[in-house]
């Protein structure tokens, strides 16, 4: 479970009130932990999976590593545009980030696909909790940006579950 972790807030001349960046950065600095730590899980899934398909999933686990590496910077520098100070180091992320620790010693494709599509469905939901609060907040620049974040988690869910619905 994430933990509150007080964040610095800059002055800045966005335009948006002080009180609602600074619960945009409290959600943002979540959001920022549980993507460095997933993308870091679809390396590791990358490098030790084996299987018959090996070739097709260690290179989708490649792409979904590139496309969580775009949420990671996309997440920082929106949170630090309104005036936050990103915590984006591996420390922060494994005190912050809202997913269970990605296991060691998973070997097979179909393994390593179901394990990591939790880790996606569980974000994806958090991040649909974040765009409702983003809403409520009145900041909808970080509901737009969640927005695709979601959409992009969804669309990797369909991907790696494809693998092992039929
Ligand atoms: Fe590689």
């Amino acid at each position: 479970m994430a933990k509150t972790t007080k964040t610095k807030m800059h002055k800045t001349m966005n335009p948006i009130s002080e009180n609602i960046r600074g619960s945009m950065v409290e959600l943002l600095q979540t959001h920022l932990a549980t993507a460095v730590d997933i993308t870091y899980q679809t390396k590791q899934a990358h490098w030790n999976v084996k299987g018959m398909n090996f070739i097709a999933v260690h290179e989708l686990f490649d792409d979904l590593h590139e496309e969580t590496e775009e949420y990671v910077d996309t997440i920082a520098e929106r949170l630090t545009a309104i005036g936050g100070q990103a915590h984006g180091t591996v420390q922060a992320a494994s005190e912050n980030s809202l997913l269970d620790p990605y296991p060691l010693d998973l070997v097979k494709s179909e393994d390593h696909l179901k394990r990591l599509t939790e880790s996606y469905a569980k974000w994806s939901a958090a991040i649909e909790k974040g765009i409702e609060e983003a809403s409520e907040a009145g900041d909808p620049l970080t509901e737009d940006l969640l927005t695709a974040v979601g959409r992009g988690l969804d669309k990797g869910i369909y991907f790696m579950e494809s693998h092992f619905q039929a």
